[in-house]
């Protein structure tokens, strides 16, 4: 699992993760933008809650991704759940299903830097890579088509905010044993290299099992 405040850097070390480790990301943000777009009932709902930096209500993110967890991919190739729980009822509802990660990650990164992270965040919708107009820009080729999402603006980064610092010390509650606290305030390699040197050290633990 790997959690921290919005745009703390979750996308961005998934995308590295995912291509070192070959786990399938499941982002519960992403999960819910695709049932906006899908134009479903749920969806609706649900982009009432995410327009305003609001966490959506429980029954229509715990099925979802309690559901994505059991596909077969994630069983197979290992899962990296990004997003969620955001609340102590989430984690509890996971707990109950027996689901528990390995590692649980926390990146930490001050108000201050959140701020001009969320407003220089551009998204390449064609191949989902996260940019940064300052700390990652973009390709000159692909600016026209990059896009900004409707609630990475300084206002209502304050409402996610608010409600990361008010639910954070909760989840991490259920974690404590698995838990790997890292400071997000570098650059993104370093705090891959970070990130990487833990999930590489657990699954050379892994690899004899792995081999039987
Ligand atoms: P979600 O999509 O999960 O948003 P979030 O948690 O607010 O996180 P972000 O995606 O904004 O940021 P990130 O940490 O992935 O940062 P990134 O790597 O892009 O959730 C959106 C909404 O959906 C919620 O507000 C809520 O309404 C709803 N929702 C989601 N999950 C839910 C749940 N479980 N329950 C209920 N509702 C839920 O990086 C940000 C920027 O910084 C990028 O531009 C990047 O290039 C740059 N950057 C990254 N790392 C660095 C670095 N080290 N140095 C400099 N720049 C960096």
């Amino acid at each position: 699992m790997i959690a921290g405040a919005p745009a703390a850097g979750k996308g961005t070390q998934c995308e590295k993760i995912v291509k070192k480790f070959g786990l399938v990301h499941i982002s519960a943000g992403d999960l819910l933008r695709a049932e906006v777009s899908s134009g479903s009932e749920a969806g609706k709902k649900a982009e009432s809650f995410m327009s305003q930096g609001y966490l959506v209500p429980n029954e229509l993110v715990v099925e979802m991704v309690k559901n994505r967890l059991s596909q077969q991919d994630a069983q197979e190739s290992g899962w990296l759940l990004d997003g969620y729980p955001r609340s102590a009822e989430q984690a509890e509802a996971i707990q109950e299903a027996g689901i528990r990660p390995d590692v649980f990650i926390l990146i930490d990164v001050s108000d201050d830097e959140l701020v001009e992270r969320v407003t220089g965040r551009r998204l390449d919708p064609e191949t989902n890579t996260i940019y940064h107009m300052k700390f990652k820009p973009p390709p000159d080729a692909i600016v026209h088509r990059l896009v900004q999402r409707s609630d990475d603006t300084e206002d209502k980064l304050r409402n996610r905010l608010a409600t990361h610092h008010k639910n954070v010390e909760a989840v991490v509650g259920y974690y404590k044993d698995m838990l790997v606290e890292v400071n997000g305030q570098r650059s993104m390699d370093e705090v891959f290299a970070e990130i990487g040197g833990v999930l590489s050290a657990f699954t050379e633990d892994e690899s004899p099992a792995q081999q039987r």
